[in-house]
This record gives C-alpha cells, structure tokens and sequence, in this order.
C-alpha cells in the first residue's frame, strides 16, 4: 500500500493556512485573538465554531468537531484522509509523494501519467465495443442481460478482444508501467501479453471520476469469471468501491448508501432508477469502505446475494460496521429470496419492490439479536445465557452513546432480565485496578492536553523516572508524544495529525480536547509540570499498592508501607 511521508504532512500543515482554507468556505469572522462562524456541521444560529490561527484547529463548542485544515476538508468536502491530502497538496501547489517501491529504484513515475495511461487503455476498451469485429458478441451478451446503451455509457464499459497484444500495441507506454498496472502480465517463460481478453471491460474510478483500475467479466460461461486489476499504487481494494463515482449525486440526494456484491448489480440497479449503489470490489466490505461512505450518508443498506456466500458478508459486514455506528448513523440488512441477486431481483420485480424491499430491511440490532437466535433461543436459562455469550463481544464493539444504550434496552425485554443486568453482564464493572489505572489515565489525558496546546512543554520535562516502565496504554501514548516532539519539534497542529488516526488518541479524543480547552489562562509550563509530576506520583502509589498486594511476608509489608510514607509525603 502506498504511504504518504509524515515529513511531508508536517509539510502540508505548517503551509497551509487553517483561516484561510475554513474561509473559504465558511465565513468567518475575527473575534479576539481567534474566528468565529457558526458551525457548518450543526445547525445553531449563534456562533460556536472558533479557528485559531496560532494553533490551527477548529473546534466547536457546540457539537464538540474539532481537527485541523485536513481534518476540516474531510468532513466538510467528504474527503478520505488521502483524498483530503492530495486536495490540500493541491491547492498549495505541490505534488504528493509515495513511500512505496512499486517500481523498484527508478524514479516514480507521476501519477498523472498513471491516470492517463489507465485512461487511454479505457478509451481503447471502449473503442471495440463500437467497431471491433467480434463486437457483436459483446453486445448481444449486454442486451441480454438487460444492459442499455445509456447504462453502458454511464459506466463507460468496453470490450476487451481476443487477443494477446491488441492492447500493448494500442498503448505508447513502457511494458513494465503496464505490467505494474496490470494490463499486461509475463508469462513463466517470459512472454509478455494483454492480461485482460475476451470481457466486458468495467473501469473503476475514483471519487475524482479518474480511472484507477479494472474488472473484466468474461463473456457467456468460463473460468475464472471475472478478473481484477491488481492492486497499485493507485489501486486498493480495500478502499475502493465500485460506483461510488457514478452514484455520489444519489447518495447525497437519498442520503443514505446500498451496498450490493457485484459490477453488474451496480450497473442493473442503476439502470432501474436506484442510483445510490455501490459495490465493493470483490472483497468484504471493509472499515475503509464503510467509514467512506458515512462521509456521504447517514444511512448504509446491505443488499447481499439470497444464498449462503451472501449471508455470511452480511455477518463479516455486520461486524466491521458495529464500531462506526452512532447516533444519526444507521445500518441495516436486505436479504434477497433465495437464489436470486440485485440484478435478478431488480429485473423481475422492479424498482418499486426493489426500494420497499429496502424500506423494510432488517436493522442491525435486529440482524444480530436473529443471528444470536439461530444460535440459542432466549426462551431457557441456558438458552439465555448462549444467547447472550453471542451478543456481549458485539455489543462490546459499539460506541457508548444513545444507539448503544437503546440496543440494551431492546435487548432486555427479550433476553427476559433488567436492563442493569443485561448492561453489567455486557460490560462489567471493572476493579479497583481499573479505578486506580484511570487516575493514571486522566492525568496522562491532561498532560497530553498540555502537549496539543504547545508542544515545546516536552523541553521542559526531563526526569521521566517511573514513568518510563508504565504499561497503561495512555501513558505509553503521552511518552510516545513526548518523545515525537523532542525528536521533530512539531506544532500543535502537525502534532495532532501525528496522532490523529492512533487509536489510542483517536478513543479519547473529546476527553484530551476537552481537558486543552479548559486551558486558558493556565500558566502552561507550571501546569504541565505539575501534572507530570502528579502523574509520576500516581504511578508509584499504584506500583506500591500492587507490591503490598503482592507482598509475602509481614516485614515485606512493613518495609514497603515505610516506602509508602515517603512516596505520599
Ligand atoms: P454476474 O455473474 O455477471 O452477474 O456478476 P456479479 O457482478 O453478480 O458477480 P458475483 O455476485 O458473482 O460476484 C460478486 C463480485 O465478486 C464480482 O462483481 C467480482 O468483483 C467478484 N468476483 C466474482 N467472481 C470472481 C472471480 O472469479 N474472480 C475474481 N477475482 N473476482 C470475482
Ligand atoms: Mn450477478
């Protein structure tokens, strides 16, 4: 997978201008030291949204959004992380950088010309469709799978001849571009030919609409039935869904996203009027995938084939969206009649029965609560318990909030217990360790706070002492901080974004955020001290407690809680 260099995103941050980008777009007013709007991701008609330009973030105080410029253009223009690089990037006028050897020590070559070449081998695809000898095969194989010219053309499909080098003798450019792109292969021998013959040609492209690859479906019966292009440094899977080009006006316009399994479901369901469809590329659906798409909708409709394959993507499905949903967010599942696909369905019964079909598909905690039923009916103690060993890990993957506590409360009546005993049998109440460690953790949150409001306090720090061998994972985070900065000597913003997608911030961002906006007027460097040595202290009664825990012998105690007085002291 490509990987953008971190130096060039510190890059991109200390260029760009956070003002000027939200500008732009939301117009800001000065207030003090720092703009004001009101906010552009919640409705309010007094300004809570505020950019600092000594810092560049914005946060609202309202809905409590908060990031910077990339952070900004990814939820305001619906960007993916590198999409809103490349955007930013662009408007600064400069070029994106890849940290991968796609092509071993020679230079890269640009993207652009990647693009282009993909490109101009659609263009050639696309060409036989109209005028190559064998095209009527193709054509008829379209018509008679109900495909129209105008689909054809919206999608814009080709058609890839029989023939070893039709393509490679089309196509100006060097063989080993093409063979990492995929559209030429090398045989064991050494033979260099057309990796995709006889098929339907489907591009895929980008949220751009620029072509990043290919899906070659054979034509009539035949192995293997379709063939992808691999993956790229403008191609991975994993990311990509096929469509979503075609169908953005009607995501945004429905609000709300059908995720199907196939090339020619999209393409049928397009061609009966659901354009809000999407597949992904061969592939289950992914985190990428799915938090792409909650960019765009609140609403995600899985719409899988009606045979086993298509329930178990369900459930792979199923468990990769539980982490992204919240309050707003929905997820529900569409389950086809046996046997029968999106395009079958579609063309047999329509659009009308195809979007009621949709309106009436099973919501997530539905679909879990049947399959925890397939495994053991809540109807016994032991049914109950088998049934609730099934829910408890998926469960235990929401984010608190309103959607997850409401599931609990659905999730009582039918388990036949309190909504208390349900709720602590899900997530039980954690120790007095854990008590212990969270001290631990909330101090570690505000020296963090401290290091997002200026990262030069880690200069100040020197003696790290206990700290060093903690394992509480927010306290590995902070030293992890500290250490960056000593290294690269960041700013806020560049720090941030350091840490933005680690998870272990990524958790307990709006605590971290909370606790720095409650820093003003603090006297930085005394503050930041002073929680670092609380903290240290912390650390050290925990190791004590454990040790006396732990301890053997009475003069063992006796000699640690002599420590104790000197360490609380
Ligand atoms: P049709 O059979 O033409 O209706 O295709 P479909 O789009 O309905 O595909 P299907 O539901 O059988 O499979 C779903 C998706 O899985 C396809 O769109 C491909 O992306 C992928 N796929 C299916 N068969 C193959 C295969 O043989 N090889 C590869 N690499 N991918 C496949
Ligand atoms: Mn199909």
């Amino acid at each position: 997978m490509s990987r953008i260099p971190k130096s060039f995103i510190d890059d991109l941050i200390s260029r760009a201008d956070i003002v000027e980008i939200i500008d732009t777009r939301v117009s800001l007013k000065k207030k003090a030291k720092e703009f004001v709007a009101c906010c552009p991701f919640h409705n309010e008609k007094t300004p809570s949204f505020t950019v600092s330009p000594d810092k560049q973030f914005y946060h609202c105080f309202g809905c409590g959004k908060h990031g910077t410029a990339l952070g900004f253009l990814m939820d305001y223009e619906n960007l993916s992380y590198v999409e809103a690089i490349e955007s930013l990037a662009q408007s600064l006028g400069l070029e994106v950088p890849s940290e991968q050897k796609d092509f071993g020590e020679k230079k890269q070559p640009a993207k652009e010309d990647l693009f282009a070449i993909l490109q101009a081998a659609n263009n050639f695809f696309k060409k036989q469709l109209y005028s190559h000898p064998q095209k009527d095969l193709v054509v008829t194989y379209l018509k008679n799978r109900g495909l129209s010219g105008k689909i054809a053309k919206k999608f814009q499909l080709g058609f890839a001849p029989d023939s070893w080098d039709s393509l490679a003798k089309a196509l100006a450019a060097d063989a080993k571009i093409l063979l990492k792109l995929g559209l030429l292969r090398k045989s064991d021998s050494g033979r260099v030919y057309d990796y995709f013959r006889s098929r339907v040609q489907f591009p895929i492209h980008d949220y751009m609409g620029r072509i990043i690859g290919f899906g070659g479906r054979i034509i009539g019966d035949g192995e293997p039935k379709y063939l992808n292009s691999p993956e790229s440094v403008l191609f991975h899977k994993g990311q990509e869904l096929y469509g979503l080009y075609q169908a953005r006006p009607a995501l945004k316009k429905h609000d709300a996203a059908i995720i199907v399994e196939g090339y020619m479901d999209v393409a049928a369901l397009h061609q009966h009027g659901v354009e809000h469809t999407v597949a992904a590329l061969g592939t289950a659906v992914s985190k990428d995938h799915l938090t792409r798409l909650y960019r765009i909708v609140k609403n995600i409709i899985f719409c899988f084939d009606g045979d086993q394959a298509g329930k178990g993507a369900a459930i792979k499905a199923m468990r990769n969206i539980l982490p992204l949903i919240r309050e707003g967010r929905s997820a529900s599942f569409m389950f086809l009649p046996q046997g029968e696909d999106p395009d079958s369905y579609i063309r047999t019964h329509g659009e009308d029965k195809f979007l009621n079909a949709a309106a009436d598909s099973t919501s997530l905690e539905d679909f879990i609560f049947e399959l925890a039923a397939e495994k053991s009916l809540p109807d016994s103690a032991n049914g109950r318990e088998l049934f609730m060993q099934y829910v408890k890990p998926l469960i235990q993957q929401l984010a608190p909030g309103i959607y997850r506590e409401s599931l609990i409360q659905r999730l009582a009546p039918i388990v036949n217990l309190p909504d208390d005993r349900v709720r602590s049998f899900i997530f039980p109440i954690k120790g007095s360790k854990m008590t212990v460690r969270s001290k631990g953790a909330n101090l570690a949150h505000r020296a963090i706070a401290f290091l997002l409001e200026e990262p030069k306090l880690a200069f100040a720090f020197e003696d790290f002492g206990v700290l060093q061998n903690s394992k509480v994972p927010e306290i590995k985070l902070l030293l992890d901080m500290l250490d960056t900065i000593l290294k690269d000597n960041l700013q806020p913003a560049q720090l941030y974004e350091r840490y933005v997608k680690d998870e272990r911030f990524a958790n307990d961002k709006n605590k971290i955020i909370n606790e720095q906006n409650m820093l003003t007027g603090v006297d930085l460097q005394k503050g930041f001290l002073e929680a670092m040595a609380n903290l240290k202290r912390q650390i050290a009664k925990n190791q004590l407690a454990q040790r006396v825990s732990t301890a053997n012998s009475g003069a063992e105690i006796n000699e640690l809680i002599n420590k104790k007085t000197k360490v609380t002291n």
